[in-house]
């Protein structure tokens, strides 16, 4: 069997992850490179790994490069993977750098695997909270066609980075101190943080608020429209009507999504139960009766995209509601994007 030498650049909450499912999933690894902004050792899992500071040299002789690394101007992406790909290495981006480039395939391998065939050097992986909604609608898709996606986010601190989960640590940690020496109904529910140590832009501890990303066109956060952009670029169909909200909250790991969707054609709500069992990557748990529903504790270290209260909407024919839960971190960063390298060395 062929061994393939690759990169993870960023040993962040995404990084460490990459390493994990690499390991977990067999991954035919030949030599394993580990990038960072920093030298250091680091162990996961009780595996030792030396993470070298990102350089020229280290691309030279890889097949893959995983990038995990920060978005934007400072982070890894911009400045690195160009140099990858003149290496000779595929470089499978985690971040929002490449995703609207119409020379970069934006992957779901459920959904769209053909597209990485495309590929001039770089392919990008979605938004977390794009693959999981996709995971999930895709079958529907394909039986009934969708003219229209209404939906909210509940999105994990651990999207927002490791920095963002030492937040919400250190927020519940204070609060839950205040309430334990002032008792209950007396201690505060905010607390104040450095500046250098606010992630996110609100707290996050014992709250939840509507902001995910920054403001832009239409008061929408940019984290909506990657929902809308996004899913139009993977599914190929730019006609569907899609209008999010994405909310984050006190959870570690984990996104959940309430999915409202309106089909071509009527489908019922079994129907999309049967064909969601049957499909790729997708756990179908909804027993009402019996209070069972997907959560993110749950989710939380596994790769499927779990679904549960389908449901119709009682006013509109072809209306539906799902709600849609995924490990962030494994399917909606390291998984999705080990999964494509395992399709790029597949041909
Ligand atoms: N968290 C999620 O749920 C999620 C989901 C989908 C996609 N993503 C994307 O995945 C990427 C990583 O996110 P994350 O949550 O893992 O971030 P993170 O926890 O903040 O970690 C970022 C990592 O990137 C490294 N890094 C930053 N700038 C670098 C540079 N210029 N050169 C080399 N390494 C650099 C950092 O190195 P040091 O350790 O040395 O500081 C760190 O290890 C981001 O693009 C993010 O948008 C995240």
């Amino acid at each position: 069997m062929n061994k393939y030498n690759i990169a993870v650049i960023g040993v962040g909450a995404v990084g460490i992850e990459m390493l994990r499912v690499l390991r977990q999933r067999n991954f035919p690894l030949g030599e394993l490179r580990v990038f960072a902004r920093t030298t250091r050792e680091i162990e996961v899992d009780a595996e030792k790994y030396s993470v070298k500071e990102i350089s020229a040299e280290g691309f030279n002789g890889i097949d893959i490069a995983l990038f995990a690394g920060t978005e934007g101007e400072k982070g890894a992406s911009l400045q690195w993977a160009p140099m990858a790909v003149a290496k000779g290495a595929v470089v499978i981006d985690n971040g929002a750098d490449f995703r609207m480039d119409p020379n970069v395939p934006l992957v779901v391998p459920e959904v769209n695997a053909r597209d990485i065939r495309k590929h001039k050097g770089i392919i990008a992986n979605p938004n977390c909270s794009t693959i999981q909604m996709l995971v999930a609608l895709w079958p529907v898709y394909k039986k009934a066609g969708i003219k229209r996606i209404i939906l909210t986010t509940l999105q994990a601190s651990s999207g927002a980075g490791r920095g963002a989960v030492e937040q919400l640590w250190h927020e519940v940690e204070t609060i839950v101190a205040g309430h334990k020496s002032l008792g209950a109904g007396q201690s505060p529910v905010t607390c104040d943080l450095r500046p250098e140590a606010r992630i996110m832009p609100q707290q996050l501890g014992f709250n939840v608020f509507p902001q995910i990303g920054s403001f832009s066109e239409c008061d929408y956060t940019n984290e909506e429209w990657k929902l809308v952009k996004e899913t139009h670029k993977i599914m190929h169909d730019d006609k569907i009507k899609i209008s999010a909200t994405t909310v984050r909250v006190p959870v570690r790991t984990g996104h959940s999504e309430s999915v409202y969707i309106e089909t071509r054609k009527l489908i019922e709500p079994q129907k999309v139960r049967n064909i969601l069992s049957r499909a790729p990557g997708i756990v179908v748990i909804d027993d009402p009766k019996h209070n069972l529903y997907p959560m993110p504790k749950d989710a939380e270290g596994k790769d499927e995209t779990f679904v549960g209260r389908i449901r119709k909407d009682p006013f509109v024919k072809n209306g539906l509601w799902l709600w849609v839960v995924a490990d962030n971190l494994r399917k909606g960063a390291a998984t999705n994007a080990v999964q494509i390298a395992e399709c790029v060395i597949s041909g």
